[in-house]
């Protein structure tokens, strides 16, 4: 069975963005592939933290991946501190990457373009521990949002340098990227992500908004004065956004959400999609309260460390031998 692998940041509150890239994919293929998916919280600390806030997005982070349906019978759920080996193996990774490359990367270059005052190192050589995070399990797989694509992309280029120094070690892993909704915009600014960072609390829709909320920003989100309903994201952003968010939560095609609406207005469509959203969200919630009651989020959680503990451990001492640190046998 294929290996699938993937990680979020306990960071902010969790997004529709997050639900339609990400974890929507990693449920689609947990029959599919021996997953392992972690709550990224050495990421987290890339950017200015606060514990509190890292304590409760980090219960959040697992008992939303329970209630959007993710199986821990089929699915290695963990937490990526509790298992020390991505930390050493992401030191042994930054030493075979070059500034070069992390310098191009476009998260970090973005922040140095916005003029972000005191970036961290730890934000910088962030794409190394990834690699890390990726390598420890020999996933062939890597579903991400399209704006992670090009740190897999980095993954692959570190294991396949790797590999050719030392011999085979690594498993080079591909991103996949979902084709609805890899990236889901902004409700105000639809040119831009949707994401957990921005301050305009109307541009977002997070999954525990209260249901109605979401509803109302539905209804307000920018749109057009082209006035009809195609899917054209070049023209018109935000009905695109709108369209696909549809069709992601609904699963009915584009094309055929598009044929239903012709001749009709934008506010009837809204209605629809608020509604949706609506819905998908009371289920949610209704899902992530019970889970969080039944206190199962903690033995998950072992259960994970265990299974990825035995996988890390094995990697690591291989490429321990590999780089030389192995002294005697
Ligand atoms: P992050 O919130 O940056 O930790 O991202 C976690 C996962 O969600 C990654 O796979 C991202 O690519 C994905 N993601 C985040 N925001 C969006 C968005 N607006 N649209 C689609 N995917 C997203
Ligand atoms: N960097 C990812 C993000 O910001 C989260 C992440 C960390 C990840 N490690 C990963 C995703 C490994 C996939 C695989 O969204």
């Amino acid at each position: 069975m294929k290996r699938m692998l993937s990680g979020i940041k306990p960071t902010g509150k969790l997004t529709l963005g997050n639900y339609i890239g990400a974890i929507r994919e990693f449920i689609k293929y947990q029959d599919e592939y021996e997953m392992f998916i972690f709550i990224a919280n050495l990421h987290a600390i890339t950017v200015p933290n606060d514990p509190k806030e890292l304590r409760k997005n980090t219960k959040d982070l697992i008992a939303l991946y329970l209630a959007s349906g993710l199986d821990p019978e089929k699915v290695t759920l963990f937490l990526q501190s509790d298992i020390h080996e991505h930390a050493e193996l992401g030191w042994m990774l930054t030493c075979h990457s070059y500034m070069g490359e992390l310098q191009r990367m476009t998260q970090y270059k973005d922040k140095v373009a916005k003029g972000e005052q005191n970036l961290t190192a730890g934000l910088f050589t962030y794409p190394c521990l990834m690699a890390a995070d990726i390598l420890l399990y020999d996933a062939d797989y890597v579903p991400v949002g399209i704006d992670q694509k090009q740190h897999v992309e980095l993954t692959r280029d570190i294991a396949i340098r790797f590999n050719n120094r030392y011999g085979e070690t690594f498993v080079v892993p591909e991103p996949l990227v979902t084709k609805v909704g890899a990236k889901i915009y902004s409700l105000t600014e639809p040119t831009k992500k949707m994401s957990k960072s921005e301050n305009d609390d109307k541009s977002t829709i997070y999954l525990l908004d209260d249901p109605k909320l979401a509803r109302k920003k539905i209804m307000s989100a920018v749109t057009d004065s082209v006035g009809i309903i195609q899917y054209d994201p070049e023209n018109q952003p935000g009905l695109a956004n709108l369209l696909t968010i549809q069709s992601a939560l609904s699963g009915e095609a584009i094309d055929s959400i598009v044929e239903r609406y012709q001749g009709k207005g934008y506010g009837e469509l809204k209605k629809e999609i608020g509604a949706t959203v609506e819905n998908f969200l009371t289920e949610l919630q209704a899902k992530y309260r019970d889970i969080l009651a039944s206190g199962i989020c903690e033995k998950v959680l072992a259960n994970g460390k265990e299974q990825a503990q035995a996988v890390a451990f094995k990697k690591v001492r291989k490429v321990k031998k590999k780089l030389g640190f192995q002294i005697f046998n």
